[in-house]
């Protein structure tokens, strides 16, 4: 019986050295050490032993049993020790590997200026009202003081839909739309997209932005203008920028002006982008005219007000030292990048 013992050690032990995981060495400890394992069957056979034999085969049996339990114990610990190695190995990180910077976007140069613009006029007090882009033509051009056959029409190159509908051809519609619906005192600017059947060129694009500007209260004057659209050029090219207005004519504000600013580029000693004179034109405004506050349902009487529209396009061309429109509109990752 002891030959027997020492045969099963033997193949427990030689098993367990040539076993490559931790599921293998269990089914081993099944095999030899289970409860139908060989050692306990072995266990079991012992009471056809002469009794006095029994504590010896007993102390032999445990002995057995020890040797491949501690076998098993540290076959495992190699087992895991080895493929703590290995995992240590596959997964290691080369931190000197140069990385890679996830690509940004951001804002289109046209929406940076649109951003300054209307903070400028938060801070006077501006609230931002909108229009639709598909307009009436009363809006555009009757309640603007604009009637059929005006030659002002004809300045202003239109996308029709059909007889009434167009596509606006400036922001100033606007102006009778805030009006039916907000009694003054009224402040807004109301920013947006614009359409005229102009050919493409490096200052012309049938689609462009203006940002129309309404004020209308009691006492309001022509100084109320110059003052609030001064401080808007101071805050948007600079301190020093001075402005003028010339005297203009738009069939919806009376009297009627244009604003230029020093040329930021040349500060007034002429240069080739202000055509030497040394002045930009910036926009157009004026008084609104009492006609088109009777069309807005507002007694001219009591109110008096001021309009202005200037080209989000120019502006922004002036900002960044942009020569041609186009550049805004063709959307190149290559020119966008650099805001
Ligand atoms: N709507 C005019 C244009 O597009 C600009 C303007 C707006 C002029 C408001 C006066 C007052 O040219």
């Amino acid at each position: 019986m002891g030959d027997r013992l020492n045969l099963i050690q033997q193949e427990a032990l030689a098993s367990i050295e040539q076993a490559k995981d931790s599921n293998v060495l269990e089914e081993i400890r099944i095999k030899y050490l289970g409860k139908k394992g060989e050692l306990t069957q072995f266990l079991r056979g012992m009471g056809k032993l002469p009794p006095s034999e029994r504590p010896i085969m007993g102390q032999l049996v445990n002995k057995t049993r020890r040797s491949i339990e501690s076998a098993l114990t540290r076959k495992n610990e190699a087992i895991e020790r080895e493929s703590l190695i290995k995992r240590l190995k596959d997964e290691t990180i080369d931190v000197t590997l140069p990385g890679e910077k996830p690509q940004l976007g951001g804002l289109h140069p046209l929406t940076k200026v649109l951003n300054k613009i209307t903070d400028i006029f938060f801070g006077m007090g501006f609230n931002v009202a909108e229009g639709p882009e598909v307009e009436l033509d009363y809006y555009n051009f009757e309640a603007l003081n604009i009637p059929k056959n005006h030659p002002a029409r004809d300045t202003q190159d239109t996308f029709y839909i059909n007889e009434n509908v167009l596509l606006r051809t400036h922001t100033s519609p606007a102006q009778i739309r805030v009006m039916e619906q907000q009694q003054p005192p009224i402040k807004i600017i109301v920013p947006g997209r614009v359409y005229r059947s102009d050919a493409v060129d490096a200052t012309h694009s049938p689609i462009f932005y203006q940002i129309e500007g309404l004020v209308i209260d009691k006492n309001i004057t022509m100084g109320d203008l110059k003052g609030v659209l001064d401080i808007f050029i101071k805050r948007m090219f600079g301190e020093r920028t001075r402005t003028r207005f010339r005297p203009h004519h738009f069939p919806f504000t009376e009297p009627s002006a244009e604003m230029d600013a020093n040329c930021t580029a040349c500060e007034g000693r002429g240069c080739r982008i202000c055509s030497n004179t040394g002045w930009i034109e910036i926009l157009g405004a004026g008084m609104v005219h009492p006609k088109v506050l009777e069309y807005g349902n507002i007694d001219p009487n009591d109110y008096t007000g001021f309009a202005f529209g200037m080209g989000l396009d120019r502006i922004t061309n002036l900002v960044y030292g942009i020569d041609d429109i186009r550049l805004l509109y063709e959307n190149d990752i290559r020119f966008l990048r650099q805001f």
